[in-house]
């Protein structure tokens, strides 16, 4: 049973995306990487996975194929971006999140291409008369190839390209929107392309991490002062990845999840307590610690082997509230389910969550799913489907998954009570 009574208080549902991730035909740093590594990829995903993950059979044909690991086309987003806001109109959404793609708007350094700013403000423009608010993300992982090159978010000094950037983008665009997220997930990336070398530039120093990590805060917040300058009344955030560290027992357990979510959830977002006014949350996870280790319960697993404890989400949403006590937004939560197993329990599950922690307390402004649109899911590829709708890449056909279905009857029902209807 969905709580659509307390739920009302959410004014904004939807689903998000990334640029990279949905539109196709980018050129910036993981496309190069892509082209690079792709064979590679395919020839080690044997190794890789298939010794633990209990899709691989259902996924053994993709992810062998190099052609899975290159995002080229994507899922045609970037042409086909009215047809899907039809949809997401038609799931009853009232909000979308996206990402603008700096490698379009700053090609080449310091050369603005104006096709590309007026293709965004197209999309807002398609957004907005289909009644969906935008929510706009200003860097989704993806640079510009001359902005890798030039060392990228590891040299302090290049953050004043990312901020002039953002300071641009905004100039044209602040009249049209009310939110926007500067970052995303600062810990996914420092920690995946600086701290582990699984992602572009592959480089593996827990000491560039840190540097990466602490660039991305100053990124932050110099662009969080230019873009309020711009224009003060809008909502400007960011997302962080949060995971629910948990325990059964122990004070070694209670000593590794403090130190655990300092790290990983708090560190960031500790340094930013003034210049965000909102907290957007992207939650996908729990872990469960017994005294130094990572010891998950063994329930269901989602396609990529990710554990699914969704209701936890309460605990997340409490937590950030009791720290920052500012509104929550969650800009990111989803499963990768290809066959729709889990995808409608899972949605259960989280609102029930939500409803457990608004009833707390928490002021949750904002729903969104990851994602609308199946997507490229980075190093994975194309085989995890994290979409309400489901594309065949061979026609680029779109359809609505059933979970989707019903998720949009929920928002139909919570949205119509808060219209007093
Ligand atoms: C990222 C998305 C990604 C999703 C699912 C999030 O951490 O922001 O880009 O697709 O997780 O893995």
């Amino acid at each position: 049973m969905i709580d659509a009574e307390t739920l009302k208080k959410v004014k904004y549902w939807g689903a998000a995306t990334s640029s990279h991730q949905v539109e196709g035909k980018t050129h910036n740093q993981w496309t190069v990487w892509e082209l690079e590594h792709a064979a590679e990829a395919a020839a080690n995903a044997e190794g890789k996975y298939a010794h633990w993950l209990p899709s691989w059979p259902d996924i053994k044909d993709q992810a062998t194929k190099p052609e899975n690991y290159v995002s080229g086309i994507a899922v045609d987003h970037f042409e086909r971006y009215e047809e899907d806001f039809d949809l997401a109109k038609q799931l009853n959404m009232n909000a979308f999140e996206f990402s603008i793609e700096w490698s379009r708007i700053e090609p080449e350094e310091g050369k603005w291409d104006e096709a590309a700013i007026e293709h965004y403000r197209a999309v807002i423009r398609a957004l907005k008369q289909r009644g969906i608010e935008p929510f706009i993300k200003l860097w989704h992982w993806t640079n510009p190839v001359w902005f890798e090159q030039r060392g990228g978010l590891l040299k302090r000094k290049n953050v004043i390209y990312l901020v002039r950037y953002a300071e641009k983008i905004m100039s044209e665009l602040h009249d049209q929107v009310d939110f926007v997220l500067t970052v995303n997930e600062p810990n996914v990336y420092a920690g995946l392309s600086y701290g582990g070398g699984a992602w572009p530039p592959g480089t593996n120093s827990k000491f560039k991490a840190i540097k990466v990590y602490r660039n991305l805060v100053r990124a932050h917040k110099l662009i969080y002062r230019q873009v309020k300058a711009i224009k003060p009344e809008l909502m400007i955030g960011l997302s962080q990845h949060l995971t629910y560290f948990y325990t059964e027992k122990g004070w070694l357990s209670r000593i590794n999840i403090r130190l655990q979510s300092w790290l990983w959830n708090w560190w960031f977002l500790n340094r930013l307590k003034t210049t965000m006014d909102f907290v957007g949350v992207n939650y996908y996870q729990s872990n469960r610690i017994t005294g130094l280790r990572t010891n998950n319960p063994n329930i269901k697993q989602n396609d990529l082997g990710w554990n699914m404890e969704p209701a936890h989400i309460e605990h997340v949403l409490t937590e950030v509230n009791r720290r920052f006590g500012k509104p929550v937004i969650i800009t990111e939560n989803g499963v990768a389910d290809a066959k729709d197993q889990y995808r409608k329990w899972w949605l259960e599950e989280t609102l029930g969550g939500i409803a457990r922690a608004i009833k707390k307390g928490v002021n949750v402004q904002g729903y969104l799913h990851w994602s609308l649109l199946d997507n490229f899911e980075w190093a994975d590829g194309f085989w995890p489907r994290f979409g309400l709708i489901e594309i065949d890449r061979s026609t680029m056909a779109r359809k609505i998954r059933p979970s989707a279905q019903w998720f949009g009857e929920v928002i139909r029902t919570v949205r119509s009570r808060s219209a007093g209807r």
